[in-house]
């Protein structure tokens, strides 16, 4: 990913850059990220605005999802990928070492290009997030 543009809306362009910490969801600071020896996020540098539906858009391999998953940590599973800079929500950073990244995956989901299941059962599937939060028994937690 060489640059990117951000506006919001096309006939009030902002310079999301300018944008105060008040009204900022994410703010990305010279954002780096290499799989392996390869580097695929160059320097990014830009804020995300608070109550705002915002589109990366761009071509096939620039690196969009890649950045997306730097927001809740998931290419921390990527073996070999490695991260610098800081991406802060809501003030803090994501990448320290004290956050816990369930609980950050929990408030920023991300709905996959491709159905992308675990080899369980569909059930298992569909209450993942459950065991996750160490839910043993789903039906008395429904009833709860
Ligand atoms: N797990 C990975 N290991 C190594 N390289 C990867 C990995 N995932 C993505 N890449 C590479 O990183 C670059 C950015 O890929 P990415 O999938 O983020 O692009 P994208 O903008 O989301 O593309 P698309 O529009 O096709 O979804 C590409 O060169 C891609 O080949
Ligand atoms: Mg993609």
């Amino acid at each position: 990913m060489i640059s990117i543009n951000a506006n919001i809306g096309l006939l009030n362009p902002v310079d999301l850059s300018a944008l105060p910490d008040e009204k900022t969801a994410l703010a990305i600071r010279h954002l780096n990220l290499f799989y392996g020896n390869t580097q695929a996020l160059f320097d990014i540098n830009m804020r995300i605005p608070k109550g705002k539906v915002t589109a990366f858009i761009g071509p096939s391999g620039c690196g969009k999802s890649t950045l997306l998953r730097c927001i809740n940590r998931m290419n921390d599973l990527v073996d070999g990928c490695r991260v610098e800079g800081e991406i802060s929500l809501h003030g803090t950073n994501v990448y320290d070492e004290a956050v816990d990244v369930p609980a950050l995956r929990r408030s920023v989901g991300m709905v996959f290009q491709r159905p992308n299941p675990f080899p369980k059962s569909i059930y298992e599937n569909v209450i993942y997030g459950l065991r996750l939060q160490g839910v043993k028994n789903v039906r008395t937690w429904m009833m709860q």
